[in-house]
């Protein structure tokens, strides 16, 4: 990929970030969900996301599903395009934070790297990843969309978990076992995490 960017001039906002979080009465951060396919990511990012809009936050929902039929519909799943893939959606969510906004990221992001570069593009405390961590037995079991049977039987190639590699978190901020707990208590962890950092009182 070209890019010339040589004569273009970084444009100051007049309105920063600062005064945005002031305005809304809490910070703005990126809770960066990663896990198999039909770990929960979606579901729990939805769901703490109802949780925050219901205490009057401003928030935002990207989701791998939906994000891959616009943004980044050029997209497929080899290593290249799953980088440039979330290399985007770092970009993206760097754009959320400096509007002041929660921005919750729910894409398989697998690896390792691709989730460190992302976490780079802002400061440490604006970037928490959370780790959903239902292994590949569980994930597939549930199958939800039918893709683990079609992986396979080699009808999807390049499928995580099955044929191209999950990197397991080895830090992360949140550790989520979506397996074992309910959907009410894996929100009540993401919350309570906020609070604790101080993202809202
Ligand atoms: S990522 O690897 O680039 O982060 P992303 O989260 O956007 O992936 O998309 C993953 C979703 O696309 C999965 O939940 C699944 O529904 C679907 N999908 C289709 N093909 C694949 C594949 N080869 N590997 C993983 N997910 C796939």
């Amino acid at each position: 990929m070209t890019t010339n960017s040589s004569n273009i001039v970084w444009h100051k906002a007049s309105i920063n970030r600062e005064s945005l979080e002031h305005r809304r009465n809490h910070k703005s951060v990126i809770l960066w969900f990663t896990g198999l396919s039909g770990s929960g990511k979606s579901t729990l990012a939805n769901a703490v996301n109802v949780a925050l809009f219901n205490k009057g936050l401003s928030t935002y929902v990207l989701d791998g599903d939906n994000i891959r039929h616009g943004l980044c519909k050029d997209l497929g799943f080899s290593d290249s395009d799953r980088e440039e893939n979330i290399r985007r959606i770092g970009e993206v969510s760097k754009l959320f934070l400096d509007a002041g906004i929660i921005v919750l990221t729910a894409f398989v992001s697998p690896f390792r790297s691709d989730r460190e570069k992302a976490r780079r593009l802002v400061k440490e405390n604006d970037f928490l990843e959370i780790y959903c961590a239902a292994n590949l037995e569980v994930c597939e079991k549930r199958d939800t969309k039918g893709l683990y049977a079609k992986a396979r039987a080699g009808e999807i190639k390049d499928f995580t978990g099955i044929s191209s590699p999950y990197e397991e978190p080895e830090k992360p901020d949140l550790k989520i076992d979506t397996a074992l707990q309910g959907l009410d208590e894996c929100v009540d962890d993401v919350i309570r995490k906020l609070i604790e950092l101080n993202i809202f009182q």
